[in-house]
């Protein structure tokens, strides 16, 4: 399951109910800068790092060696969890070769940002995914959380801390670097994560060889990406994107699973576009359009509480991230948001510098001159949250969904009309088959 847009379609919903049919659910990349939210039994869960699996019992939820961790944010999670009973134990196993954030990630993150000031920045969740995933390319300064178990640890976050004050006062210059720089402290880090460490551990697995030999077994398992595709690091819009392969094709570098087990793709979208942090939007409706998106669709970040951009459908962008992700069927989110309106646009073209094109550009400049290119279609002007059934939404409202299909070349399976897991519509609908 891939997010299409920029993160925030509702994908926490999605896991949740395809769960269900699941013996194993695995978060495979990007950190504690998601935020997924999922609605249950009248209860509302927040979860960053571990798999929405964990609210059902016997699933396996696993993090694999592509997530960055950090460990206070899951321990947090877990604690958050127990409390409300749910059982947390062997049944949430965490990869030993995830790299692991430390505090020094949290001040080069805002660090960097604060530098990108004369730019556009690029406005991340200051989590420290940047300067982890950064780390670990680098491999010196790198720790994963296996070397948290090894007698050299401390050694080694002296060492780092040493290179890290060092990097930190040089970009820092006059700029103020905020408490946590001061309190970069090598003593006091080892000691709190080795406690992390030994909370950890019964968690702790070599998940690589895990999945293996769940898949080689024939078990059913879910791969959940965080984020959406246009933030993928290498596919996305770079430089506006996060550090990790967020499209379908890092499913198989994040969790260490061959190609040849992923039989079945399911791109999630929202019935309309939003972004949250820099970076260009095409579709973007910087007007009282827009804040009606955002406050019907309650476009808030879940992580950083951000109010995030809102705008038409960008079907060029979504039809490119769907044949990147090997997308099989769609899941159209938050369609209910969109019922009170006269009028819906698509975005089917972008006109750069005169040219029509239908193919996602390459280059975030090209994107920034992108001028969108509209379909516009017919509201239904009237609430959909209570139907259950294709046949019962109002023929504009499917008739957007068919034009949607049409456009990006995918079925819809699944039309989510509002935040309860009974709020969904079961649609195998194939594209163009009712125009
Ligand atoms: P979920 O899983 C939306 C965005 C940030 C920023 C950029 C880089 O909830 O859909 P980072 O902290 O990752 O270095 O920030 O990516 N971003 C998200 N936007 N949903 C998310 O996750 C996001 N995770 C990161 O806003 O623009
Ligand atoms: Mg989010």
């Amino acid at each position: 399951m891939i997010g299409l847009q920029w993160g925030d379609e509702a994908k926490g919903k999605i896991v949740d109910l395809l769960t269900e049919c699941h013996d194993v659910v695995v978060r495979y990349q990007g950190g504690a800068n998601a935020g997924h939210t999922v609605v249950t039994g009248g209860q509302t869960y927040k979860l960053s790092l571990i798999p929405s699996g964990i609210l059902r019992s016997g699933v396996q939820c696993v993090v694999t060696g592509g997530v960055v961790l950090n460990p206070p944010s899951i321990l947090g999670e877990i604690d958050g969890l127990r409390s409300r009973g749910v059982e947390v134990g062997g049944n949430l196993l965490i990869s030993d070769r995830a790299h692991v954030i430390f505090p020094w990630h949290m001040v080069e993150d805002r660090l960097t940002e604060g530098a990108a000031r004369n730019g556009e920045a690029i406005g991340t969740t200051m989590r420290g995914i940047g300067p982890c995933y950064r780390d670990k390319v680098g491999r010196a300064n790198a720790i994963r959380l296996g070397d948290l178990y090894r007698a050299d640890f401390r050694e080694r976050v002296e060492r780092i801390v040493a290179h890290k004050s060092r990097i930190i006062a040089a970009i820092a210059g006059d700029q103020p670097t905020g408490q946590d720089a001061d309190r970069l402290d090598a003593a006091t880090i080892a000691a709190d994560y080795e406690q992390y460490a030994e909370r950890l551990r019964p968690h702790v697995a070599d998940t690589t060889t895990y999945l293996l030999d769940t898949l080689e077994a024939g078990r059913r398992v879910l791969f959940e990406g965080a984020q959406g595709a246009l933030l993928d690091i290498d596919h996305g819009t770079f430089p506006y994107v996060t550090s990790s392969n967020s499209s379908g094709v890092g499913i198989s570098s994040g969790a260490g699973v061959p190609g040849r087990y992923l039989n079945r793709i399911i791109g999630v979208v929202k019935a309309y576009g939003t972004r949250v942090g820099g970076g260009p939007f095409p579709t973007e409706q910087d007007n009282d359009l827009g804040q009606h998106l955002r406050d019907r669709g309650n476009e808030y970040g879940t992580v950083t509480r951000r109010p995030r951009r809102c705008g038409w459908f960008d079907a060029v962008a979504a039809r490119y991230t769907a044949r990147l992700s090997g997308v099989d069927t769609l899941a159209v989110m938050l369609l209910d948001v969109l019922s009170e309106l006269a009028e819906i646009k698509i975005c089917t073209a972008y006109e750069i510098d005169g040219r029509r094109v239908t193919v996602f550009p390459s280059q975030v400049d090209d994107l920034r001159r992108a001028r969108p290119v509209y379909e516009t279609l017919p509201g239904w002007r009237q609430e959909i949250s209570h139907v259950r059934a294709l046949s019962d939404l109002p023929p504009n409202a499917r008739r957007y969904l068919d034009r949607l299909s049409q456009i990006i070349g995918r079925p819809v399976e699944i039309v989510s009309i509002g935040a309860d897991r009974e709020q969904t519509i079961q649609a195998i609908h194939d594209s163009g088959v009712d125009e």
